[in-house]
């Protein structure tokens, strides 16, 4: 089981955290990953520039939005499952 983590610190809340947490869940849902792929909150992550963070298992991915969180659910994270 690999784990994600959505930074919820107060630059990506602000930024729409909720939202790509809301869109993962769902991709995870929608692909059936249950057993793959586990979210978790996290708090500043140190990048609150490049808000929204999430922490991949192997690599941080910034500027996540509720706009471009299915895109990068794909081509950064399922894809590398
Ligand atoms: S609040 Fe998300 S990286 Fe700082």
């Amino acid at each position: 089981m690999k784990a994600v983590r959505i930074c919820i610190g107060s630059a990506c809340h602000l930024k729409g955290s909720y939202q790509v947490i809301e869109t993962f869940k769902e991709l995870i849902k929608v692909y059936k990953l249950e057993n793959k792929l586990e979210l978790n909150a996290a708090f500043c992550i140190g990048r609150c520039t490049e808000a929204v963070s999430v922490a991949r298992w192997d690599e941080t991915i910034l500027s996540v939005s509720k706009e471009n969180a299915k895109e990068i659910f794909i081509s950064e994270i399922m894809a590398y499952l």
